[in-house]
């Protein structure tokens, strides 16, 4: 018999960290009911909330509570409340960071897609948005020039990247992996034309390639791909990242879609655990007004039922139940700026969606 019972550490955090998690629980619930599961929550302390609490941005019972749990279900957190700490004591730095390189979450997938009925949130209407947009992300999140040698000198400063053969060829695979089960394509970005990291990048993953006949691979220039993916997003299935070139390239897949508020990421490691978070922060702008649009924290629960749980069927449900809510029109303002909906409305909607209601 298949496993039905999972351990979630819920880390909801700051600004509408908390808000739009209450609507993914909303949801979770619907789906232990539809599908006989059950999901064992525990909420614990994370960023600012745990610095007013605690004194620290990630408290040891926090990452015990995590390392105790199938999964973790994040929100977000920071605001202007702590930018001024050192800045491994700030927020995000002093949480996010330290869960990636504890749990290994060497792979971010995020997910950037334009919904027909909202193609004119896209910057690129009508032109590009009108022919739609289905993009899964795939990048290296542990290594590379965020966590190489770095210094300051008076008058310079140096930062190094470091790839080897094991990290380019692990985070391959996940990308070949998810172009089986999307449209077999991948394009694998790089500067081999320039930085001997993209040289050993590319052969790396041309290697892995010959085990995945079935997907076609591509490479590309960052720049190139850059200004592709403005000029026709159609052209990609899975885009394989190094951690730099998909931090750029994520967030104008982000900006293409249209509203931060819809897309969810997921941070893996190789055994299946995975956090799982909006692709957004945490939005003081709009906090405690119930007016966040909490898609991008459910289709984050939808990716956690997928990646770490192996529930599929479920995931994909969650998946259509934003679907017929945003055509039906159950959507936040900054979907819909005169929407008269908001947050816990969507959630509620999506819940009843699950349940048949
Ligand atoms: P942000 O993503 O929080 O907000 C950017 C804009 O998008 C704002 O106008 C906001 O209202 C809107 N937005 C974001 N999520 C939304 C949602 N669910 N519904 C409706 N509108 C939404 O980015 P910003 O303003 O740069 O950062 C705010 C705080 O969040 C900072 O303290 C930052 O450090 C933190 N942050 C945290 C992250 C995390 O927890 N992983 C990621 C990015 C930023
Ligand atoms: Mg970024």
């Amino acid at each position: 018999m298949s496993q039905t019972r999972f351990k979630v550490a819920v880390l909801a955090g700051d600004g509408i960290g908390p808000e739009v998690m209450a609507e993914a629980h909303k949801v979770l619930n619907a789906v232990e009911a539809r599908f006989g599961l059950t999901f064992e929550r525990t909420d614990a302390l994370v960023g600012g909330a745990a610095i007013d609490a605690v004194g620290q941005p990630l408290p040891p019972q926090t990452l015990s509570i995590c390392q105790q749990s199938d999964a973790i279900l994040f929100g977000s957190v920071g605001g202007p409340k702590w930018t001024g700490l050192a800045p491994d004591q700030q927020p995000e730095r002093g949480s996010l960071l330290p869960l990636r390189k504890t749990f290994d979450l060497f792979c971010n997938l995020r997910p950037g897609q334009i919904y027909p009925a909202f193609a004119d949130l896209s910057p690129l209407h009508p032109r590009v948005s009108s022919q739609g947009m289905d993009v899964l992300c795939v990048r290296e999140l542990t290594g590379g020039i965020y966590f190489g040698e770095k210094g300051r000198g008076e008058d310079s400063a140096f930062d190094t990247q470091t790839y080897s053969k094991a990290e380019i060829s692990r985070i391959a695979r996940v990308a070949f992996e998810a172009a089986q089960k999307r449209s077999h394509k991948v394009t694998s970005i790089d500067k081999a034309n320039v930085l001997q990291t993209s040289i050993l990048w590319r052969e790396v993953v041309t290697e892995v390639a010959k085990d995945f006949p079935d997907v076609a691979l591509e490479h590309m220039y960052i720049d190139n791909a850059a200004m592709q993916l403005i000029r026709s997003p159609q052209q990609f299935d899975v885009l394989l990242c190094d951690n730099l070139f998909g931090d750029i390239l994520s967030d104008e897949l982000a900006a293409i879609a249209g509203s931060m508020g819809l897309l969810p990421s997921a941070s893996l490691n190789g055994s299946g655990f995975g956090l799982y978070e909006p692709a957004g922060g945490s939005a003081p702008d709009i906090a405690g007004k119930g007016i966040a649009n909490p898609i991008a924290q459910i289709l984050s629960a939808a990716l956690m039922l997928r990646y770490s749980f192996g529930l599929e069927e479920a995931a994909k449900a969650i998946e259509q139940a934003v679907q017929q809510c945003l055509q039906q029109g159950i959507v936040t303002r900054d979907i819909q700026p005169d929407s008269s909906y908001g947050t816990a409305d969507v959630g509620s909607a999506i819940a009843n969606a699950i349940a048949g209601a």
